[in-house]
């Protein structure tokens, strides 16, 4: 029995657009929410996947001084280069946008003033840090110190990256400005905060009812409950969406970048169904108790995402401009965090250019060795290490010498023998064995993913095509064809069979090869089809580019499927390339290592 479709939210958090984005980045991020959302539309879910650049506040300010150019040329640049990466990852948004839009803008100032209004943010006296050499304002990223929780010493202002604690730079050790070295002045300052111990009860019974939150999130986020203080949702700077309260003048105060920031995933699900002509559409995700929504990103966004943002869509209910009384705002169903990647044991740094880039890796190498290698052996439910050498490992081993090989083999062989799929005959029990186990595997491989377990729910997919290697290399239609035509017929039906059942299997992990696959296997139309760039209008007849595509056209769906007797094969072509032993030894060199 067909369910009635989900609408399901899938939100990946917004990457900087302070420079480009590494492996690691797109670890958290990017691979994991677009294997759910795959996975949720073959499902026949209603998926709203939307993101976008996050392009305001100071790590784009601090990346755009260090290279001598305004926020907003840094901030086009790069939404342009991380727009590319994402569409040549194959990352299925519905749309990715950016934070610098109109409608952006708008959405945060609703919410801003309603939260405002409805007395959640409150204006504070505090010390803010200035340069003592140049009398500007310093903003808690120019800032570097020793962290006092856990000693890191290179603890920035807002938030030490070692332990995941948010901070203050005056709680900072020998706080000192990254600009010149120097240590800040700190002097009275005023800005609004967003009164979060009025949150805590709420938050603390939400938090303690969620299922399926893997462990460290949710105790992490729990932990984070119990000792909420109230946080500035304001800046000193000229670099932000405008804050929509008297005495806040826009020369010199803007909202905090994390505050429009997570307001970015509301903002563009209102673009998205303003673009598509149904502009009312987003409340079906938003104001509707029945939808499901889950986030995706790396663990040091934990807190704006179990915490920050559940506290503001509690205070903002169905109040203002959006709510329009008609439901609450969905609070998270799943915030799924990841660890860290390093590489090649170094945490990756973007200001001292130690990382892999994607776009010079998806130079070298195809996307989909990529994801499955961050679904297979990435940073899940611990840090982990990417190397060169694990990388040629489980592209030549894994991918290449079972899935790769598998559809080689029997490809290789239906279309020379028959050049269409064959009619079965009777089938043996080791036929129905092998079928079942394929079978099967959608209820196995579709509950790992639903619950976020994508590093065993690929391996589960990967044995069942090893399974399927081993059927053939035991029945070896490629002998049986000279003593009996019949029975390597029905050998190579059942092999393609599975073969069509483990390209849906394994298409929310590998969306490339699998397209490939629908197609040598003679099926026509997108089983994944390209994502598409679209230039959007806004009012004020400002434009910018955005990353879409028309899922709603794929075909394909979560359950076995069988190719048809006498659908004609096309001429088959490997699904990924071997790598040679060398590539580790280049890629090392490469990296200065
Ligand atoms: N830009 C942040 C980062 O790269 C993530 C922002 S997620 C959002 O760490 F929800 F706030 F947008
Ligand atoms: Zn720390």
């Amino acid at each position: 029995m067909p369910q009635t479709p989900q609408k399901i939210l899938v939100a990946p958090a917004w990457p900087y657009a302070s420079g480009p984005r590494h492996i690691g980045h797109v670890a958290g991020f990017a691979v994991p929410a677009d294997v759910f959302a795959r996975y949720h539309r073959l499902k026949g879910n209603d998926v709203l996947m939307v993101s976008g650049t996050d392009e305001h506040g100071t790590p784009v300010m601090v990346s755009a001084d260090r290279q001598g150019v305004s926020p907003r040329e840094l901030a086009d640049r790069n939404n342009a280069l991380i727009r590319d990466d994402l569409r040549n990852l194959g990352i299925s948004y519905d749309l990715f946008t950016r934070t610098s839009t109109r409608n952006h803008y708008r959405v945060t100032q609703d919410m801003f003033r309603t939260l405002y209004d409805n007395g959640y943010l409150v204006e504070r006296t505090t010390l803010g840090a200035f340069s003592a050499s140049t009398g500007r304002t310093l903003p808690d990223r120019y800032i570097e110190g020793t962290c006092p929780i856990c000693g890191y010493a290179e603890a920035r202002g807002d938030q030490c990256d070692n332990c995941g604690n948010q901070l203050d730079p005056v709680d900072l050790i020998e706080p000192r400005s990254i600009v010149d070295g120097s240590a800040p002045e700190f002097r009275e300052t005023t800005h609004l905060f967003l009164d979060l111990p009025a949150f805590a009860e709420r938050l603390a019974e939400w938090l303690s009812a969620q299922e399926g939150w893997r462990p460290n999130v949710k105790n992490f986020s729990l932990g984070l409950v119990r000792e909420l203080k109230p946080r500035a949702m304001t800046r000193d700077i000229d670099w932000g969406v405008p804050v929509p309260v008297d005495g806040y003048p826009e020369e010199s105060k803007r909202i905090y970048v994390w505050f429009d920031a997570v307001i970015g995933y509301l903002s563009a699900s209102v673009e998205w169904a303003h673009n598509r002509g149904t502009p009312d559409a987003w409340r079906e995700w938003w104001q509707n108790p029945d939808a499901a929504h889950f986030y995706f990103m790396g663990k040091d966004n934990i807190v704006f995402h179990s915490v920050i943002w559940p506290a503001m869509l509690l205070g903002y209910g169905s109040g203002g401009e959006l709510g329009a009384g008609r439901g609450d705002l969905h609070l998270p169903t799943n915030v799924v965090a990841s660890e860290y990647l390093t590489m090649e044991g170094k945490k990756a740094s973007t200001s001292r250019n130690i990382a892999i880039w994607v776009a010079d890796f998806l130079s070298r190498y195809d996307a989909d060795p990529l994801r499955y290698y961050l679904t297979a052996a990435g940073p899940e439910t611990q840090d982990t290490d990417f190397t060169w050498e694990e990388f040629v490992r489980r592209n030549n081993d894994e991918l290449l010498a079972n899935w790769g090989n598998l559809v080689n083999r029997t490809l290789v062989n239906a279309y020379r023998t028959f050049g269409e799929v064959p009619a079965r005959g009777e089938l043996t029990a080791k036929d129905r064995a092998v079928l079942d186990e394929v079978g099967r595997a959608f209820d196995v491989v579709g509950a790992l993913i639903e619950q976020t377990r994508f590093r065993a729910a690929v391996q589960e997919a990967m044995r069942c095509s090893a399974f399927t290697n081993q059927y053939l290399s035991e029945e070896a239609p490629w002998s049986l064809v000279t003593t009996s035509r019949e029975r390597a017929a029905t050998v190579l039906n059942v092999a393609l069979t599975c073969v069509d059942s483990l390209k849906t299997l394994l298409a929310p992990f590998l969306p490339f090869s699998s397209q490939l696959v629908h197609e040598l296997l003679g099926y026509e139309g997108l089983l994944a089809g390209p994502l598409a760039y679209e230039t959007v209008t806004e009012e004020d007849g400002s434009t910018h580019e955005v990353l879409t595509g028309d899922y709603g056209s794929w075909v394909g769906s979560w359950a076995p499927s069988e190719p048809p007797a006498g659908q004609k094969l096309r001429e088959p072509r490997p699904l990924f390339r071997k790598l040679p032993p060398e590539t580790v030894a280049d890629e090392l060199a490469r990296l200065g290592l």
